[in-house]
């Protein structure tokens, strides 16, 4: 039977990433015989809201729970569509409603890469950021109150509950006990945030009692953030919650040369909802409309949407292919972002051609 994927592009260089990145699942799929069946989508992006007043249609959750995986661009557009209210509609939506509870996030200095930290070389940054991806931070709890006078006060709390903490924190040891290093690196900032923070810290704590072959370490987000920059060789599995793992999801693909490669995977691990399958950067309203987004970011985040569907052989393919092409580092195919004077057209293209 055929594995159903939704195609959901959004916004910006969304529209202009996705195309590459079906170009290439479809090439994977033909090359291993794969039976995908790809639907597209037109909500979720701020296009869809301006003509029907929402993000999502109201039956969103009905069309899409039976699919086998999600895979989307990017959303935003905040010209036209404040921030809060796109993403609150559409991508936040999909990852409470789907349980998502984990977003996994590697990040790798890729062949062909100048890294912006001097001297690293492809095998020095190699990690993965496991972020919890449900509660925390991104919370509703809160209000404002007063508004509009000099008495306002706004306040929004962190919501830890222990079942959605250990659960991103089991996965996290499983993934480190999985890899030769077995390193666990926790995200916290105990020192100030003296309530939710020390818990996650006797959390993880608690969790490492079933992992004694993992070694674990914690570090505040603060001098987590200057190691990720001064040492990120250090690094094989960080955890953290909502807001640090959103952070050093960017970070640490900045130090890998450009966000504009780096992948992501939304994951219900119990497969009771699909997952979501999406590069980490957003819909970048600055370069937009000029065809020169870096695609590797969408087509790596293919690549693990097909091993999430079983495919591994595939989904390793994806990843030499698109390798090689950086390897090779033909300025004319390679995207300004890494050093060249192709188009997000041009680069799809060319690893698509790899398969
Ligand atoms: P952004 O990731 O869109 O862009 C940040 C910078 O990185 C920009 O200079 C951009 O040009 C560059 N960049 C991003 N992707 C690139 C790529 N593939 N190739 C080359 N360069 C790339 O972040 P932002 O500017 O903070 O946000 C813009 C909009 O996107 C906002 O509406 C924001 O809310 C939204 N956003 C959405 C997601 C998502 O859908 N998952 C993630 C982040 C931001
Ligand atoms: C991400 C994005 C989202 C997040 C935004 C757009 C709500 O930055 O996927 O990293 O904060 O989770
Ligand atoms: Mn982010």
């Amino acid at each position: 039977m055929a594995q159903r994927i939704a195609i959901i592009p959004g916004d910006g260089i969304g529209k202009e990433v996705m195309p590459e990145g079906v170009r290439v699942l479809e090439a994977a799929a033909r090359r291993f015989g794969l039976d995908l069946e790809l639907e597209a989508f037109d909500f979720a992006s701020c296009d869809y809201y301006l003509e029907h007043g929402q993000m999502l249609p109201d039956d969103w959750f009905e069309t899409l729970k039976d699919f086998d995986a999600l895979f989307y661009g990017a959303v935003g557009w905040p010209e036209t569509v404040p921030d809060h209210v796109s993403l609150w509609g559409s991508l936040l939506q999909f990852r409470r409603r789907f349980d998502q509870y984990i977003n996994l996030r590697p990040c790798r200095l890729l062949p062909g890469i100048q890294s912006p930290l001097a001297g690293r070389e492809p095998g020095d940054i190699d990690f993965y950021v496991v972020r919890e991806n449900t509660e925390g931070e991104y919370s509703s709890v809160g209000g404002r109150m007063f508004e509009g006078t000099e008495r306002e006060i706004v306040i929004q709390e962190t919501v830890m509950t222990r079942h959605g903490t250990d659960r991103v924190l089991k996965f996290a040891y499983e993934l480190a006990r999985s890899r030769p290093r077995k390193k666990l690196t926790s995200a916290t900032k105990s020192n100030g945030i003296a309530i939710t923070m020390p818990w996650w810290d006797e959390r993880v704590a608690a969790m490492g009692e079933r992992y004694p072959e993992v070694a674990v370490d914690q570090f505040h987000i603060d001098i987590l953030t200057a190691n990720f920059v001064m040492h990120p060789d250090w690094f094989d599995v960080v955890v953290a919650s909502n807001l640090f793992g959103d952070i050093l999801s960017d970070l640490g693909p900045a130090c890998t040369g450009t966000i504009g490669v780096a992948p992501s995977a939304n994951i219900n691990p119990e497969g009771t909802f699909p997952s979501l399958f999406e590069p980490v950067h957003g819909s970048a309203p600055d370069i937009a409309g000029k065809g020169i987004a870096n695609p590797i970011g969408q087509i790596w985040s293919g690549a693990m949407l097909l091993e999430h569907l079983g495919h591994r052989e595939a989904a390793d393919a994806v990843v030499d292919a698109f390798e090689a092409v950086l390897t090779e580092g033909d300025r004319r195919v390679l995207t300004p972002d890494v050093g060249g004077t192709g188009t997000t057209e041009a680069l799809g293209r060319a690893i698509a051609s790899r398969l």
